[in-house]
């Protein structure tokens, strides 16, 4: 009895992703949101709207969601990944310190490289599995460090929490780009971190039609910085994709088990394909930090990243043979994609630093969807015949 009382106060994912949101039923009896298309609100109104700029009911369902989803005090909602990484990043003064994992998505890297350099915010790189990393990172004393784990798109997994109590210790603070695993796989911020950013392009949302961000933080400081860089920089989410993306957030839970279980089948039986130099997966035994992805993911998720033993011409020759996988940028929706990241998503990385990386042209990202397995695997295994 006890422990059904306390499972009634604590919700679960799936329920707090279908329930906790607002419910405007006392008014209307409408089950689901309407979408609040307005840009201004009279003042006085008991929600405090003002103007969408700084705050809408669509965005603030979606933000109540996603705070609940993650246990945290704070949630600010932006129109894209890259706006969510433009918030934070805009809140450090010129001659501050990003530290960053070496291999973080293209477009963030672009955006410190290309944009935030010239205002006079310094960026370093790291390879956060290495094994001098706490040294470097004392040496180079950030103001932030940022990472991503599992890594995009080489899947590397970063110990999240040794990182963040190196960091706290040193009140630098951290931010996890949490975009490949959500709350459900990890939540940065019980390991220590920050800030836990996404983009909610992608498993949030999860039918690839509508662009989002979100910044999670317990930090009443970072908090402000967030709502301020939300209305100061106009990079609030629109009425309609908020409504788009709380809508395909409903069904998170249930999308990311059977991804997942699609994911391992896969890997499983293309574990011994002789066509696949490298299969990286975090819950393949073979892959390098495997016992940490196992404590500290609650799924292995559902990317998978290939080196093939082929040429460029040959690989993109696969890419075009799969019938169910489609060649487009973006992951994580129930849809299944294949990207080429080095012509792709880290098409603005320079060649040196790719090849370093190990981002050649004979690699594969696989973003697995919820189709019927089988298709799944019987499409990657003629495709790879018929090269
Ligand atoms: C890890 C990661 N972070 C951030 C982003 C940027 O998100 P958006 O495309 O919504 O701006 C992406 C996009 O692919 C991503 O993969």
């Amino acid at each position: 009895m006890k422990d059904k009382q306390k499972q009634q106060k604590l919700p679960g994912p799936k329920t707090i992703s279908i329930h906790h949101g607002k419910s405007f039923s006392e008014e209307t009896g409408c089950v689901m949101p309407p979408i609040f298309a307005t840009s201004t609100f009279v003042h006085g109104n008991k929600g405090e709207f003002d103007y969408t700029r700084s705050g809408n009911p669509n965005f603030q369902i979606l933000e109540r969601i996603l705070k609940r989803i993650e246990d945290a005090k704070f949630c600010t909602a932006f129109n894209s990944g890259i706006s969510a990484v433009t918030a934070i990043a805009s809140s450090l003064k010129s001659g501050d310190k990003i530290l960053c994992e070496s291999n973080l998505y293209g477009c963030t890297v672009r955006l410190f490289e290309e944009v935030f350099k010239k205002f006079g915010i310094n960026i370093f790189y790291i390879d956060f599995t290495s094994k001098g990393y706490k040294e470097a990172i004392l040496k180079i004393n950030p103001n932030l460090i940022w990472i991503e784990s599992p890594t995009n798109p080489l899947l590397k997994i970063l110990n999240i929490s040794e990182i963040c109590k190196i960091a706290n210790d040193n009140k630098i603070d951290v931010v996890v780009d949490n975009t490949f695993s959500t709350a459900l796989i990890q939540k940065p911020l019980e390991l220590g971190a920050t800030i836990s950013m996404m983009s909610t392009t992608k498993f949030i949302n999860g039918h690839s039609d509508a662009l989002g961000g979100a910044v999670l933080t317990n930090n009443k400081e970072w908090n402000q910085k967030m709502i301020f860089a939300q209305k100061s920089l106009g990079l609030n989410p629109s009425p309609f994709d908020s409504w788009l993306i709380t809508r395909g957030l409903k069904t998170l839970p249930l999308r990311i088990k059977e991804q997942t279980q699609n994911a391992e089948n896969i890997v499983e039986e293309l574990s011994s394909n002789s066509l696949i130099l490298k299969l990286i997966y975090p819950y393949n035994t073979s892959h390098p930090q495997y016992d940490l992805a196992k404590a500290q993911m609650k799924m292995g998720g559902s990317i998978i990243t290939m080196q093939l033993d082929l040429n460029k011409e040959k690989t993109f020759r696969f890419c075009k043979n799969l019938k169910y996988f489609s060649l487009a940028e973006s992951l994580g929706g129930i849809e299944s994609l294949i990207c080429h990241p080095a012509t792709m998503t880290h098409a603005s990385i320079d060649k040196t630093t790719k090849t370093k990386l190990g981002i050649d042209d004979s690699l594969v990202r696989l973003s697995i969807g919820c189709e019927d397995y089988d298709d799944l695997i019987t499409d990657i295994l003629i495709a790879l015949k018929d090269i």
